[in-house]
């Protein structure tokens, strides 16, 4: 059956859902002209790709202490802020957005705050991103209604902002550490956050100058792994966002969680078209992704 979205449309509609004012241009202006503070973190992700595992990880780590945040990431987003809002946020604030970077506060870059930015192997981003769009809700009803066959072709020129889809979004801050090589901007790779969490988290630690010791690292990584953060997600936060807009009442935010899931999804036709375009994507760029453990 043929899917009744067109691309553009889907997208837009989605991110229309998000912003306070429901005007994604003036919302983008906004956020464009937002006077940054001394301490602010970004941290920058393409949608799926760990923004909630890295977003505690950060909290914990520059609050000194194990302990979670018991808001949700949601509450320092971009996407969802009014300049009110952003103005009232108590210090430091661990920002985090699906902005790409064309879109981020323009005093924030300027004024070099640290950014961090999480990648993650596409396949599953595609897969993740499909759940998060089965189980999101407009009206009634899911925002995607199609298969995962028919959202795949979708996600090829899936474009969130970046002018391009997922390869345009990551190789743009690529191409921006190259270019500002004094820029304070720390790549991650969620497979690498899987593989050692605490080789990561000790690298995240150095990058934001918070003095640590073995122990305190441990416990972040503990803390902060998928079942934990997941357990903590549904006793301690106040999940608003989830209650307002999933289409199941499923939780979708913590799904697997792990490295290679794809392989339950793509067909073999499917993963060499993926490998194809993955591979004409990423010529002349640098970044190694792993798409399995
Ligand atoms: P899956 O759908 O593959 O499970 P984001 O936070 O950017 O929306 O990314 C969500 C993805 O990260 C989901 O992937 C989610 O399960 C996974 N994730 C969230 N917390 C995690 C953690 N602590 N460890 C590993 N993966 C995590």
């Amino acid at each position: 059956p043929s899917v009744s979205v067109d691309d553009k449309k889907f997208s837009l509609g989605i991110i229309k859902t998000m912003v306070p004012g429901g005007n994604i241009v003036q919302h983008v202006q906004t956020i464009r002209n937002i006077i940054a503070r001394d301490d602010d973190v970004l941290i920058c992700t393409y949608p799926k790709s760990g923004t909630h595992w890295i977003w505690e990880i950060v909290s914990m780590l520059r609050k000194r202490k194990a302990e979670y945040d018991p808001r949700i990431k949601e509450t320092a987003m971009l996407e969802f802020l009014s300049k009110d809002q952003m103005e009232a946020m108590e210090s430091p604030r661990n920002l985090n957005t699906h902005f790409p970077l064309r879109m981020l506060p323009k005093d924030l870059l300027e004024k070099k705050r640290k950014i961090i930015h999480v990648m993650r192997n596409p396949k599953d981003v595609a897969v993740s991103l499909y759940h998060h769009f089965k189980s999101l809700k407009i009206g009634e009803g899911s925002v995607y209604p199609g298969t995962f066959s028919e959202y795949l072709s979708l996600f090829y020129s899936l474009d969130m902002g970046a002018k391009g889809g997922w390869n345009k979004y990551v190789t743009d801050f690529e191409k921006f550490a190259k270019d500002n090589p004094d820029y304070p901007i720390l790549p991650l790779y969620f497979e690498d956050i899987k593989e050692d969490p605490k080789r990561e988290i000790t690298k995240v630690a150095k990058f934001l100058d918070v003095p640590y010791t073995e122990e305190f690292i441990t416990a972040v990584a503990e803390r902060c792994d998928f079942e934990n953060l997941k357990k903590a997600h549904q006793e301690i936060k106040d999940d608003y966002i989830t209650r307002k807009v999933a289409h199941d009442g499923k939780q979708f935010m913590y799904r697997k969680g792990i490295v290679g899931d794809w392989k339950n999804w793509f067909t073999v036709a499917q993963n060499e078209l993926f490998d194809e375009t993955f591979e004409r994507w990423m010529s002349g760029s640098e970044l190694k992704f792993k798409f399995s453990l």
